[in-house]
Parts: structure tokens; sequence; C-alpha cells
């Protein structure tokens, strides 16, 4: 799967953030999103550009950490949390908008 990626990009709380545009290409639909950000940050990094800093800890639905707003729903479309929500949920060629969330108590 090809897909495009639009991250809030945000230095720190401080300073003013931006959507970026970013494609990924080679995502497979068994991944899960943050198995897809991973290789998005991959890119990033070969590049020499700043990975996306996103929390996770379990990678396995327990803990909770991995906190993301995907196209305005929390956690994204399934309902479930992102390290279990898989790229068979997107098509080829979407365009996902990937947010941290707004709350005081989840500081950017
Ligand atoms: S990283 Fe623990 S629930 Fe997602």
């Amino acid at each position: 799967m090809k897909l495009n990626l639009r991250v809030w990009r945000q230095k720190n709380s401080g300073a003013e953030g931006a959507m970026v545009t970013y494609e990924v290409d080679g995502v497979s639909p068994d991944m899960s999103f943050l198995e897809m950000l991973d290789t998005l940050n991959e890119d990033l990094i070969l590049r020499g550009e700043d990975p996306v800093a996103f929390d996770h800890d379990c990678r396995e639905g327990i803990c909770g950490a991995c906190s993301l707003v995907i196209d305005g729903d929390a956690h994204g479309p399934e309902r479930t949390t992102t390290c279990q929500l898989h790229m068979r949920s997107f098509r080829d060629g979407d365009t996902i908008d990937v947010e941290p969330w707004r709350a005081s108590a989840f500081p950017v």
C-alpha cells in the first residue's frame, strides 16, 4: 500500500505547529499503525529529518500509551488502541491525518 500521511509536527508545546504531508510506500495491510509510523520514521532518519514522535509501550493493546488522533477519531476508525489498529482498515492511496490528543493532560 502507498499512503499519504498528513502529520501534525510541532517542536514543543510553545512552538507553532503545522500539518506536514509525507508519502509512505510499501505498507503491508498486516502492519499496525505504529509499525507504519516506524516505516515513515526510518525514511525520515535516513533523510536526516526528525522522526515523528509518538508514545507507545506494550504494543499489545494493554497499556493505553499509544494515543493518537487519526482522521479526527481518538485511536482511529476501529475504536481500538492505535497499536492494535491495522493498516487493512485503510485503502491503498488513502490520505490519513495524524494528530496528537489536544488535551491539557496530554501536552505536546
Ligand atoms: S502501546 Fe500499549 S496499548 Fe498501545
